[in-house]
C-alpha cells in the first residue's frame, strides 16, 4: 500500500484555511441530516471499522467517536489504556502497519505528539490526533462549529483563551483560531506560555488568513473587547503531581464574571470540559447566559463525522457526495 495520498489530522494546521472551511461547512449540514453522509455503509465500501486508541482516559472523545462512526454506517473499536501492546510491548510502527491491513481509519489519543507522527508515517489509513500533549485539534473544530452557528462567520472576530497558556488547548486555539483567520489572544504567566516554534507557526498562517497572534501576561489586554473567551483546565491529565503550585499560579487567569466584563457584551465562552468550576471557570460564568459549552461538547460529534469522512474522501477511501472530486483543484488550475 502507498501512503502517499493519505491525508492525517494531527495538529490543526494540517487543514489550510479553505480545507478547515470545507471540513465545518460538511460538519453543518450533516448535523442538519445525520445519516446522509454514510462513508462505511455504501454497498461495496470495505471497510468499516475504525481503531479508536485511548492512553488517557476520556468521556466526549470516545462517545462523540463512537456514536459518529455508528451513524456513519461504521464500527467503533475502542481500545482503552493498557488494553493494547501499543508503546510497551510493541511500537508504534509495527501497530501502524498491523492496523493499516484492517481498519479504515486511527483514532488515537496519546501522549507524545512524535507517537502520531510515526503512526501516521507508517499507515496508509487516515490517523486522528483524539488529543496529545501538545494539541486537541478536533475539540478546535468543534470550537469553531459552535461559534460559527453563534456568531456567524468566523473570520476577524476576536478569540482569547486565559489559563494554562503552554498546554494543548492553547497551542490548538492559537493554531486553528488563526487558520480560520482569527485574531487569537493567548493569555498566562510567564513561563506557562506557548513554545515559541508554535507561536511562529500560528504567525506564519495568520500571516496568509488574515488573522492575527497576541501572547500575553496580561489578561485585561487580552479580554478588552473579545468576541469569544476560551478557558480550560489548570492541571491536564498527566500533571496532577503539580496541582498545588498550578492553582496559585494561574488564579489571576480565572474566566469570571469581572473577567467577562471585560469582554465584549455578546461574547460567547467555551470550555472543551471537563470543568472545574471555581478555579479556571465560575459557575456563574459556564452556567451562564454567555456559555455555550453544551452546543460546544455535542459539536465534537458533528464536527468529527464530517472530519472523518472528509479524511477518507481526500484519501481516495470513500466519496462523500458535494466534496469536490479528488484531483478537481488540479484539473481546474491546469485548464
Ligand atoms: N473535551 C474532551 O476532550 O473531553 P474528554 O477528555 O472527556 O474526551
Ligand atoms: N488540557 C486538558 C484537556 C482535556 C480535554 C488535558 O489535556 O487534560
Amino acid at each position: 500500500m502507498t501512503t502517499t495520498a493519505t491525508r492525517h489530522f494531527l495538529k490543526d494546521t494540517d487543514l489550510t484555511g479553505a480545507e478547515q472551511a470545507e471540513v465545518l461547512d460538511l460538519a453543518l449540514r450533516m448535523k442538519a441530516a445525520p445519516y446522509s453522509v454514510q462513508p462505511f455503509a455504501a454497498e461495496g465500501a470495505g471497510r468499516k471499522t475504525v481503531a479508536v486508541i485511548f492512553d488517557k482516559t476520556s468521556t466526549r472523545t470516545r462517545v462523540s467517536f463512537a456514536t459518529g462512526i455508528a451513524d456513519m454506517g461504521g464500527n467503533a473499536l475502542i481500545i482503552n489504556p493498557g488494553e493494547a501492546q501499543i508503546g510497551h510491548k510493541e511500537s508504534v510502527t509495527d501497530t501502524a502497519k498491523v492496523l493499516e491491513r484492517m481498519v479504515t481509519s486511527i483514532v488515537w489519543r496519546t501522549g507524545a505528539h512524535a507517537g502520531l507522527v510515526e503512526m501516521a508515517e507508517n499507515a496508509a489509513v487516515p490517523v486522528i490526533n483524539a488529543l496529545c500533549d501538545d494539541y486537541h485539534p478536533c475539540q478546535l473544530l468543534a470550537d469553531l462549529l459552535t461559534v460559527r452557528e453563534h456568531k456567524g462567520e468566523l473570520k476577524g472576530l476576536t478569540m482569547v483563551y486565559l489559563g494554562d497558556a503552554a498546554n494543548n488547548m492553547a497551542n490548538s486555539y492559537l493554531l486553528a483560531g488563526v487558520t480560520a483567520g482569527m485574531h487569537v489572544r493567548i493569555a498566562g504567566p510567564e513561563g506557562y506560555l506557548p513554545d515559541p516554534a508554535i507561536v511562529a507557526a500560528a504567525e506564519e498562517r495568520a500571516a496568509e488568513t488574515g488573522g492575527s497572534v497576541l501572547i500575553t501576561t496580561d489578561a485585561t489586554e487580552a479580554l478588552t473587547g473579545a468576541d469569544v473567551v476560551a478557558t480550560d483546565t489548570w492541571v491536564s491529565m498527566g500533571q496532577e503531581a503539580e496541582k498545588e503550585q498550578r492553582m496559585r499560579l494561574f488564579q489571576e487567569y480565572s474566566v469570571d464574571d469581572s473577567a467577562m466584563a471585560k469582554a465584549s457584551q455578546g461574547a460567547v465562552v467555551l470550555h472543551c470540559l471537563p470543568a472545574y468550576r471555581g478555579y479556571e471557570i465560575s459557575a456563574s460564568v459556564i452556567d451562564g447566559p454567555q456559555s455555550v459549552v453544551w452546543d460546544e461538547a455535542e459539536n465534537r460529534l458533528h464536527a468529527q463525522k464530517a472530519l472523518m469522512a472528509w479524511l477518507l474522501h481526500q484519501s481516495g477511501l470513500a466519496v462523500v457526495a458535494g466534496l469536490p472530486a479528488l484531483g478537481a483543484a488540479t484539473e481546474a488550475a491546469q485548464a
